[in-house]
């Protein structure tokens, strides 16, 4: 189904399909990354209270996207490969060459090899990694580090993985930046601002949400909060942001506003040169989600899976 929005288009993955193309289960906390915008990649979830190990691309050209069934593809281990693991609330990642996907589960990564099509793993990540789940992994684009904020020391720091194999660490954003200690935000990177961009998110135990855009300059190693003009989503977590529009613009949609509401169907766009926010109309009713998969191709944003329910969602 495609929905026109600001000038993007909807697509939706549902819950019920026609059994005639491989796709993969509609679950919720998928690890999901996009590849120069062109492939989108998802892994395992959480399936009907099992957390899954498939492993699904799919083509974001537009001649994919129109056509009614969207061109997903399994990725089949060979044989010989470790067994693919299952895993729900992580991160995925992928190297700068495209080939290779890496799986961020607590303290542990799992590498998918795109060319040999075998899995690796587990590598134990640093001692004092974060055993936790629901961390993000996030890709600097530029060097190639990896942030996994919260990801040190019980949370209290976050993890940066160097592209060299080295392992180093930087504070979390202060109270002043950041007043809550925030989970199930969105990070993304930023090519437009060479930053990592970290927004909304939720204190597990006031269930209190962060409706602040907040940033992590890898030049200043410190975290700052960004002001922005315009309604904006307002304290949110289990949404999604991703970059549109060779980054120039982010698109955060649905999630949840506190435990005791279901999930949301609004769509804002976040220009990144004026920080200035335009809400989009909700998307239908029925399609409201959160933990979903996102991405944007072209003028097309893509949600895959999610949950779906209105009623309450306790996260962990
Ligand atoms: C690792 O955690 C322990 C226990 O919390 C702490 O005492 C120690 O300083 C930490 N190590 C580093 C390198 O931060
Ligand atoms: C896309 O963004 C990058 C980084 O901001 C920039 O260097 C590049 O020129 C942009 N490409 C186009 C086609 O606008």
């Amino acid at each position: 189904m495609l929905f026109r929005i600001l000038n993007l288009s909807i697509l939706f993955g549902f819950v019920t399909h026609h059994v005639t193309s491989q796709i993969p289960m509609t679950c919720t906390r998928m690890a999901y990354v996009t590849d120069s915008r062109k492939t989108l990649y998802i892994h395992g979830g959480n399936c009907e209270g099992f957390g899954a190990s498939q492993l699904f691309s799919l083509d974001l050209t537009q001649q994919s996207l129109t056509k009614s069934m969207p061109s997903w593809k399994e990725l089949t281990p060979a044989q010989g490969s470790a067994t693919p693991p299952a895993a729900e609330a992580h991160s995925m990642t992928i190297s700068q060459d495209s080939r290779t996907l890496t799986l961020w589960v607590g303290d542990l990564t799992y590498s998918f090899n795109l060319m040999t099509m075998t899995w690796t793993g587990p590598e134990i990540l640093s001692k004092n990694a974060t055993n936790c789940p629901a961390l993000r992994a996030v890709k600097d684009l530029r060097s190639g580090d990896v942030y996994v904020p919260e990801g040190y020391n019980e949370g209290t720091q976050m993890a940066i993985y160097r592209y060299n194999g080295r392992f180093s660490w930087a504070p979390m954003p202060t109270a002043a930046v950041m007043p809550l200690e925030s989970w199930l935000y969105s990070a993304v990177w930023s090519t437009l601002r060479g930053t990592m961009l970290l927004y909304g998110g939720n204190d597990l135990d006031s269930d209190q949400g962060s409706q602040f855009l907040v940033e992590y300059d890898p030049r200043t190693n410190a975290w700052s909060r960004i002001p922005t003009r315009g309604i904006s989503p307002g304290d949110i977590y289990n949404h999604c942001m991703v970059p549109a529009y060779n980054g120039t613009k982010m698109v955060v949609f649905g999630g949840q506003h506190n435990k005791m509401v279901g999930s949301l169907g609004s769509i804002y766009v976040l220009d990144l040169e004026s920080m200035s926010w335009t809400k989009g109309a909700d998307v239908d009713r029925a399609l409201w989600r959160s933990n979903m998969a996102c991405t944007v191709a072209g003028d097309n944003f893509v949600a895959w899976g999610g949950k779906v329910n209105y009623g309450i969602e306790i996260y962990l």
